[in-house]
């Protein structure tokens, strides 16, 4: 059975331990929310890497096989690093330009995320070589991060918050609207709704890229012959098999895997 470990700055991240579940059952997993340090959005380069360090160092001792970092801002600050000093796999999370790009019919796509992904040179590669020639509109999901960690998923409040970050990005007539931060899925339905009372009846897609990770995640636990276990059981239970730790009070933690 291998030993999963996955990060993120907060609660977010388990929008892809949902995913790779989905996928890997029975394994074990060990989740680590930085509550306490939550967002990473508009934090440096360096005090991402040294939380990364951190957390890294706690999964491992905590017999992880191997590590997904759960979090794109933390992934496009800290995997390079990571990747160089530690000997474990690691997956990280990257927005899904390259799906939409292909996909879009109007040319334009939109991408929410952090600040710290939208200026990261991970993030600026990947959008220069898979969306050349498609216009890119990008905007940081102002408060999305904060209504997700307070639980705050829907109602007025939240849908006038997600409204501002996502009306620019339909204004500007994307057809796909990537979520480059793992928090965001969970405002999912009050996307879906500020975008049907903004434009009714357009077709408007949101690509959420933690179902492409949890493949990715597939293929490196095979590639690497880590040992998995081949049943799924619909009926064993997952609370079980994960293992959630906070670097906070870990309410808002258990609150979203709920959720889930
Ligand atoms: N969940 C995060 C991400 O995917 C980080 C959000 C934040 O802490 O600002 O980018």
């Amino acid at each position: 059975m291998a030993t999963i470990g996955l990060f993120d700055s907060g609660s977010g991240g388990l929008s892809v331990y949902r995913e790779i579940v989905k996928l890997l059952p029975e394994e074990n997993y060990i989740f680590y929310a930085d509550n306490l340090y939550c967002p990473y959005g508009e934090k440096s380069r360096e005090f991402i890497i040294d939380r990364a360090r951190e957390i890294t160092g706690f999964l491992l001792e905590k017999g992880a096989d191997v590590i997904v970092v759960a979090c794109n801002t933390a992934t496009a600050a800290a995997i390079a690093t990571l990747r160089q000093e530690y000997p474990v796999k690691f997956i990280g999370m990257e927005p899904a330009v390259k799906p939409a790009a292909l996909e879009t019919r109007t040319g334009v796509i939109g991408v929410l995320a952090t600040a710290g992904t939208l200026k990261a040179s991970k993030y600026l590669d990947t959008r220069d070589r898979y969306a050349d020639g498609i216009t890119v509109v990008e905007h940081v999901g102002q408060g999305f991060v904060e209504l997700v960690e307070a639980g705050e998923l829907d109602g007025e409040h939240a849908e006038s918050v997600v409204r501002q970050s996502v009306q620019p990005l339909v204004e500007a007539g994307a057809d796909h609207i990537v979520l480059g931060c793992t928090h965001y899925p969970f405002l999912r339905s009050t996307i879906e709704k500020v975008i049907a009372d903004l434009c009714p009846g357009r077709d408007i897609k949101i690509v959420d890229p933690a179902p492409a990770a949890a493949r990715q995640l597939e293929r490196v636990i095979h590639e690497q012959g880590i040992p998995v276990t081949s049943t799924t059981s619909a009926a064993s239970d997952r609370s079980q098999k994960v293992a959630l730790f906070s670097s906070g009070s870990g309410d808002s933690l258990k609150r979203i895997f709920k959720l889930i």
